[in-house]
């Protein structure tokens, strides 16, 4: 089999990202190369998951004697896991746990980010074998050095993140991460369990052809969504169509096609959940600053997603993102802003 050693690991990126400013302490490359770990840990029990039934002993305990968990409880300890034990991190939050969780020890109090993530996105996808993924958000920490970290490092608007990534366990597993200087993928390549850098310097295409929203809500949505959507399957080859749907139910499959191809994806308020289904700080905040970067954009309907000023961990938003032209004419079309 042909190496090709110009191809860089995740680590060896960061490292170089690194070496491009002097005074840079490792931190934030310490944190993405946690985050790696737990995502191939993940994945390892993604790939079994039509197993898990089989290797379980009635249904509770598996071979290695563990009690059998819920893939997603299993994915939320493996990241609480190595950033609790990694030396980046002072606190997390995340959508299995109640509350946020500061870690409180010598060295998790002087490390300067704190992070949000949704373990497993999809979750509902996994009994069927499709895509699902794990999203994150990284912000630097306001509160003292030396403390344990507060409330308020957890409650920043998306636009103080410094990073944010998501992982896709699909036909590949993919890490993908944005900071303000690009946003870049790398695919697992099992021979060396390493994730390698597969696609550098990802531009969202300023339009494309797919939309992606769950058309069963469709008498759900207000005046100006239903329009939209209506004119997006009346598009021609005359008006930049014809267009096609595309709805996974999983957020990470989702974006990351139209992240990589050109599309919209819409989670709007229905008549029964006015503020939708997605949650702003761990699912909703990281898409639309790894989408601003890559030239995308992202709104709940009245402003900009990275400009709401959180007011609690699991609080939820309508999210419109993707491709700028297609978003511009999503706001022409339905009044939203
Ligand atoms: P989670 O599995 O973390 O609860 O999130 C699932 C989310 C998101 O990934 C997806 O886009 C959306 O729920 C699908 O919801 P509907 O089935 O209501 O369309
Ligand atoms: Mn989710
Ligand atoms: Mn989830």
């Amino acid at each position: 089999m042909n190496v090709n050693r110009a191809v860089l690991t995740l680590d060896e990126f960061t490292l170089q990202q690194l070496r491009q400013f002097p005074t840079a302490t490792g931190e934030l490359s310490r944190l993405l190369r946690d985050l790696a770990l737990a995502a191939k840990r993940v994945n390892v029990e993604v790939n079994k998951a039509g197993l898990v039934d089989i290797l379980g002993d009635d249904g509770s305990i598996n071979v290695q004697g563990e009690d059998v968990k819920k893939l997603d409880v299993f994915a939320n300890n493996q990241f609480v896991g190595v950033l609790k034990h990694g030396i980046s991190c002072a606190g997390i939050g995340s959508e299995e746990l109640d509350d946020f969780v500061v870690f409180d020890d010598e060295i998790s109090n002087n490390s300067k980010y704190v992070v949000h993530f949704d373990p497993l996105d999809g979750s509902g996808n996994i009994d069927v074998n499709v895509s699902i993924g794990t999203i994150f958000g990284v912000y630097r920490r306001v509160s003292e050095l030396g403390k344990p970290c507060t409330r308020e490092d957890f409650l920043q608007p998306g636009n103080k993140q410094v990073a944010a990534g998501y992982v896709i366990y699909g036909s590949s597993t993919m890490f993908v991460y944005a900071t303000r200087r690009g946003v870049n993928g790398f695919t697992l390549d099992p021979s060396i369990g390493e994730f390698s850098l597969s696609h550098p310097d990802i531009k969202c295409p300023p339009t494309g052809k797919f939309y992606s929203v769950n058309h069963g809500n469709f008498f759900q949505y207000n005046e100006g969504v239903r329009k939209y959507i209506d004119g997006c399957q009346r598009k021609t080859k005359e008006n930049g169509g014809p267009y096609t749907q595309r709805y996974i139910g999983s957020m990470v499959a989702d974006v990351h096609r139209n992240l990589i191809k050109g599309g919209i994806f819409m989670y709007p308020g229905t008549t029964d959940k006015p503020n939708g289904k997605l949650r702003l700080l761990y699912e909703a905040n990281p898409f639309a600053f790894i989408l601003e970067v890559a030239g995308g954009c992202a709104t709940d309907g009245t402003q900009r997603i990275l400009d709401i000023q959180p007011e609690s961990l699991h609080q939820r938003t309508p999210l419109f993102i993707g491709s700028k032209e297609m978003m511009d004419e999503l706001k022409e079309v339905s009044g939203l802003k």
